[in-house]
């Protein structure tokens, strides 16, 4: 790869939208907190654990992805998670991550949601004292169960109002659409979270107008699979939808066979505000700079003027005030003037 475009990649500064927490928690950690909570595994070693990151699909990957947060219980334990991928965003010069949360993983477990709550805003308070790093919360309904569990999980995560700033929707895609869930996304649009959805990462095109139309999404996770509908990819266009495209798990989950078959440059051309992130980076085999730099040396056709696209991008579909915004383009600004093309 083009070592000037390495160096621009690596020293932008980028906001992380689509990466959930627990998709963070390194094989080492797993076993870590295994020991501290005196919980054994069913793989005897870390090499092992990590032999078994070959997916096929969303649901191999969810299967274990699952297993593994199993190993947290405590606040310590959430704290610990998030204060180590934050410090990993630090590396790779994210200055801003909107983070997904699966409080049913943990809540069916008997781990109150208080502690969840607790542990991730001491790693939060912690990435912005001592990494200038800004953060917000976003809370996913795990879509494989029912509407009637979402809402239970929303009415437990009240009293926890102040520390999240919306929802969002994951797990298993195909045979759970949206508006399973339109009754709970409209109660949590009139309590004035911010609303996102997984859409077109295993599942149709037509998921994501349904995550458009009936849940009000303001943003799409993945919705990769908007490039089988023209009709679609104008609407997205024209409405300025971001996608938090994440390449590197579409490799891992098999959505695309290798990271040249990836559509990235064909959503960027088709004039969508697309975004590079990392989804879990744990298991899917890097953080935002690798997905970035991963994605760029498999598609030439990307350019120097792509990368700071994408970044900006990242700033723009952020959740964060418009004042924020300008500060971070300003920041962005600079760096790109250190880097001549
Ligand atoms: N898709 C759906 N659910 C998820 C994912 C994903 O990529 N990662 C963690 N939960
Ligand atoms: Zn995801």
């Amino acid at each position: 790869m083009n070592p000037r475009l390495h160096a621009l990649i690596t020293a932008l500064p980028k906001a992380e939208l689509h990466v959930h927490i627990e998709g963070t928690l390194e094989p080492e950690l797993i076993f870590a907190l295994a020991r501290r909570n005196g919980l054994s595994l069913p793989y005897p070693d870390i090499d092992t654990l990590r032999a078994a990151y070959a997916f096929t699909d969303l649901q191999s990957f969810l299967d274990i992805y699952y297993a593994g947060a199993a190993v947290l219980r405590t606040a310590q334990d959430f704290e610990d998670m998030a204060w180590a991928y934050l410090q990993r965003a630090k590396a790779d010069n994210v200055v801003h991550a909107e983070i997904f949360f699966d409080p049913q993983t943990h809540t069916v477990r008997g781990v109150p949601m208080a502690t969840i709550f607790d542990g991730l805003a001491r790693a939060r308070r912690r990435a912005r004292d001592e990494l200038g790093l800004s953060t917000q919360l976003i809370m996913c309904f795990l879509r494989h169960l029912s509407e009637e569990e979402a809402f239970a999980t929303l009415e437990d995560s009240l009293p926890h109002r102040a520390h999240f700033i919306g929802v969002g929707l994951d797990s298993g895609e195909r045979g759970n659409p949206p508006e399973k869930f339109a009754r709970v996304f409209a109660r949590c649009r009139e309590l004035g979270l911010r609303v996102v959805a997984h859409a077109g990462e295993e599942g149709p095109p037509a998921y994501i107008a349904s995550a458009l139309d009936l849940l009000k999404a303001e943003r799409i996770d993945h919705g990769v699979r908007a490039i089988e509908d023209d009709a679609l990819l104008a609407r997205l266009a024209a409405q300025r939808t971001p996608l938090t495209v994440c390449p590197l798990s579409n490799v891992k989950l098999r959505v695309f066979d290798t990271m040249a078959d990836h559509t990235l440059p064909r959503l960027l051309r088709a004039g969508l505000r697309a975004t590079i992130n990392s989804d879990d980076p744990a298991y899917f085999g890097g953080y935002i700079n690798r997905n970035f730099i991963e994605t760029f040396a498999a598609l030439p056709e990307l350019t120097c003027e792509d990368a700071i696209t994408l970044a900006r991008n990242s700033f723009d579909a952020s959740f964060a005030d418009d004042a924020q915004k300008t500060r971070w383009h300003a920041e962005l600004d600079a760096v790109v003037a250190r880097h001549p093309l």
